[in-house]
């Protein structure tokens, strides 16, 4: 299948989620994958000629010119990877409750109107998206599913609308609380169980 995977592992080997990640690679055909590393590859940001031309073409249906479409081919470049995949796999640390910067900037990069969405086409708005998405993540605290504490989990419920309002139906979120070293082990250990029912 053919899989695209965007990574930010600031700890390097010594990640907590990277271990999450090795699991699943050890797990899926490495001929098929290609991987966006959000710390080697570049992502690229809005900034006013780029957004200009987003809104243009992407809002008002407009011809660009040359150098518009210069700014925005960046973002069409990682729409067309993220098009293109039949399986997306996201793998980065939760940072302050949330996605780190970097991530978020990706998801913007590619959450097109016209794309990925459409605002003004009612005909495609309902639109599903056949792929299958992960995302493999790690925290130090506990964020449990149905506990008071699941709503500080920002990671989840904003990549749970981003996906839905996107079309996507098929999307799991797999994560461990690391912070514990009594228990680190043992969470790794159902996260790891949870990759493998879904491989
Ligand atoms: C900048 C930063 C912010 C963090 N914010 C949170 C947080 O809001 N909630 C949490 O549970 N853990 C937080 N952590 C802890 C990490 O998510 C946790 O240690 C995780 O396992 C690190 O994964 P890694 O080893 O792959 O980098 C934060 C860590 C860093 C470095």
């Amino acid at each position: 299948m053919k899989t695209f995977i965007v990574k930010y592992l600031p700890s390097g080997e010594n990640s907590n989620t990277k271990k999450l990640y090795d699991h699943l690679k050890s797990k899926i055909d490495l001929n098929d994958i290609e991987e966006f590393d959000l710390i080697k590859d570049n992502v690229p940001m809005f900034k006013e000629d780029s957004v200009t031309a987003y809104y243009l073409r992407n809002f008002l249906g407009k011809e660009l010119s040359d150098s518009q479409k210069l700014a925005i081919h960046p973002f069409d470049e990682i729409v067309r990877k993220v098009q293109n995949a039949e399986r997306l796999i996201f793998v980065f640390p939760m940072h302050n409750f949330s996605l780190p910067g970097i991530v978020k900037m990706f998801f913007d990069s590619f959450m097109l109107n016209g794309e990925l969405f459409n605002i003004n086409d009612e005909s495609k708005k309902q639109q599903v998206l056949n792929k299958q998405i992960i995302v493999l993540y790690s925290h130090g605290g506990e964020y449990p599913v149905g506990s008071d504490f699941e709503k500080y989990d920002f990671v989840r419920s904003l990549l749970t609308q981003e996906f839905s309002f996107m079309g996507f139906k098929d999307y799991s979120f797999i994560s461990y609380s690391t912070a514990d070293p009594a228990k680190r082990e043992m969470n790794l250990e159902e996260a790891i169980k949870k990759i493998d029912q879904k491989i």
